[in-house]
């Protein structure tokens, strides 16, 4: 189990570090895009700053915009120039003549200090002379609402994309190690969760940076079926033909575990705020707001599942 929690730390390690790896869905990109509504292509409109953009979402938003020719910067630290959280003087310059931002923030939205950083970006953005933001948020913790009003109240065009679990928490994230060892452990219980898809997640964020429609809108996205972990593990056994447990172990157990495997003191904070905040069951109801912002329906768990199987993504190496 500590190996496993080990193996599982150094992954959200890396993502929290930033997703260097290339998985193989990122690739997987549709060839077409089957939005509700028509995308204008502009090659000449000022670009749109893609934060995130190596990560599970923002990867996506980037390589859609840029398969509608719209222009792009790319706001990760490797960029040029370099986009980080954390070194507040080099955000001007990635700010410069951009017209619209997908805020994407690497840990999770409320991690402590995290609603001044969100302040001093959207104070930066607006004399930079930005004009539309659309913000990756968690689903409704009140912590999040914090980061959701700095973005309601700074007189831009807003979007606010609340997203539920990704499926690729599992394909792309902290747990695919997991699924390797055959053994989900995490202190979920029997929880019901709405898990979305990042691709569906993208699609409505592209919709909001380039149609003026979304403006103003607060999506909630989630699947179109409850699924508690054990519900997953046995998606995932189906998809790859192997079994796949899932164990429901206790929450200090989980996060002393976490914290033993020398994994950093953000991620031990944003492992326990998941299992102790965001996951408690308050999100276990369906939204239609895929179908309501794109006019299709979300994407299963099982399509997801059947995807990445035949891929190297959840194959063993002996
Ligand atoms: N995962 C979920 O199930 C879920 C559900 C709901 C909401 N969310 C929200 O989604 C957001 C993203 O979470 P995620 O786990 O999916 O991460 P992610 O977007 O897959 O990966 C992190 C991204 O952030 C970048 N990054 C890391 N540190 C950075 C820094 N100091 N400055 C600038 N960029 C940095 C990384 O790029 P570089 O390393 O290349 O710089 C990478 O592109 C969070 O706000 C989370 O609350 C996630």
């Amino acid at each position: 189990m500590a190996c496993r929690v080990k193996a599982m730390a150094s992954a959200v390690k890396k993502s929290s570090d930033g997703l260097r790896h290339t998985s193989h869905v990122l690739d997987q990109q549709p060839k077409e895009m089957t939005m509700k509504r028509e995308h204008r292509k502009s090659s000449q409109a000022p670009p749109t700053l893609v934060l995130g953009a190596t990560g599970k979402t923002g990867r996506r938003v980037a390589s859609r915009l840029q398969a509608l020719g719209w222009p792009i910067r790319i706001g990760t630290r490797g960029a040029s120039p370099p986009f980080d959280w954390t070194l507040e003087k080099g955000w001007d310059a990635c700010l410069e003549g951009i017209a619209a931002v997908y805020v994407n923030y690497p840990s999770d939205l409320p991690i402590p200090g995290s609603a001044k950083t969100i302040s001093a970006f959207v104070d930066k953005a607006k004399r930079q002379g930005v004009r539309r933001l659309v913000l990756l948020s968690g689903r409704g913790e009140a912590e999040a609402k914090i980061w959701e009003g700095v973005v309601q109240d700074s007189g831009l065009d807003w979007t606010i994309v609340r997203a539920s679990w990704f499926h690729q928490n599992f394909s792309e994230g902290a747990f695919v190690e997991m699924v390797h060892a055959g053994q989900i452990a995490l202190p979920a219980g029997d929880t019901l969760e709405p898990f979305v898809d990042a691709d569906d997640i993208a699609d409505v964020a592209v919709a909001a940076l380039t149609d003026p429609r979304h403006r103003g809108e607060i999506y909630e996205l989630t699947g179109s079926r409850l699924l508690s972990f054990a519900d997953v593990a046995s998606e995932i056994s189906q998809a790859v033909g192997r079994t796949i447990e899932y164990r429901s172990i206790p929450l200090d157990v989980f996060v002393a575990d976490v914290e033993a495997s020398g994994a950093p003191p953000e991620v031990v904070w944003t492992m326990d705020y998941l299992f102790r905040k965001a996951l408690d069951g308050r999100n276990a109801y369906l939204t239609d707001d895929v179908t309501r912002a794109l006019g299709r329906p979300p994407k299963a768990f099982s399509a997801f599942a059947r995807e990445v199987a035949i891929t190297e993504t959840w194959r063993i190496v002996a």
